[in-house]
């Protein structure tokens, strides 16, 4: 059984130019704040662990209350679950899109449990017309990914924020929450990705809800995952079984690596 869920949806407000040039600052002053992540031929720019610390402890009057910051668990139940983290799975679905998905400016994209960003980041610098990312917390989704974009998108004018509000969203609360938020206002989406959100069971049935929810008619979704998460529970196996049972949905498993827990790929779309 899922923990009853309350509170609402919160769409993380841009901030003002001073904090994009804070993110930009950091990464001309010390090198060692920015992580680069390699996907075919190009690099993508991330906050470092440290990096990330600085600018918070920069930038946040009260760093101590920055949930996972300081934390030596990647994983508290509810609270925080693991967002200033990059997971391994992340950058087989990086390589995946890079190699087999075409994005351009029609393609709509929302990245659940987004974390870095980075899948929506990427699809942002394929030209995608539209990102809304997505994350249990509103401190990874502005202490983390919102500097991420940043750090990837040239400003299309001087100002950042502006460029960032034309084609992206970031919205913080559980599933069950944005489920309905998206079941009241409609919204779809050409392209849904998510990396390792699959690690509790108890999840599984809302977030294949959400998918179902906010999938366009001719969309695709996908998700990266472990086979097995040990310790937690969830696995992709379970998760696919979930999704053939529902008469609508199809999925296949597109990508599965060769190591002792095999890291997989599913494609999701509607049965046409
Ligand atoms: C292990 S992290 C993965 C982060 C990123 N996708 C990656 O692969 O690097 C899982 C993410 O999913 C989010 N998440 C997990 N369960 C959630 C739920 N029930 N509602 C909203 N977000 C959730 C967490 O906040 C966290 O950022």
């Amino acid at each position: 059984m899922r923990a009853e869920v309350s509170g609402e949806v919160m769409q993380i407000e841009i901030p003002d130019e001073n904090f994009f040039s804070k993110v930009r600052s950091l990464e001309e002053q010390a090198s060692d704040s920015v992580r680069l992540i390699k996907v075919s031929q190009s690099r993508l720019k991330c906050l470092s662990p440290k990096g990330t610390k600085r600018f918070i402890c920069e930038q946040n009057t009260n760093p101590e209350s920055v949930l996972g910051l300081h934390s030596n668990s990647d994983l508290m139940p509810g609270i925080y679950e693991g967002g200033f983290k990059i997971w391994e799975c992340s950058h087989d679905l990086l390589q995946y899109l890079d190699t087999h998905v075409y994005i351009s400016d029609t393609t709509s994209v929302l990245e659940i449990g987004c974390g870095a960003g980075l899948l929506g980041i990427y699809s942002l610098t394929k030209g995608a017309r539209s990102v809304h990312f997505q994350d249990f917390n509103s401190d990874v989704l502005k202490w983390f990914t919102l500097p991420n974009v940043a750090l990837n998108i040239p400003a299309i004018s001087e100002n950042m924020g502006e460029t960032i509000n034309t084609k992206c969203k970031f919205f913080a609360g559980d599933w069950k929450l944005v489920n309905d938020k998206v079941v009241a206002s409609g919204m779809k989406y050409d392209l849904i990705l998510t990396s390792e959100t699959i690690y509790n069971a108890e999840n599984h049935s809302i977030l294949v809800e959400l998918i179902k929810n906010c999938l366009s008619e001719n969309g695709v979704a996908f998700v990266a995952a472990k086979s097995y998460y040990f310790g937690v529970g969830g696995g992709i196996l379970d998760f696919q079984q979930f999704i053939q049972s529902d008469p609508r949905l199809i999925c296949e498993e597109c990508f599965a690596s060769e190591s002792t827990i095999p890291r997989i790929i599913i494609k999701i779309n509607f049965k046409q």
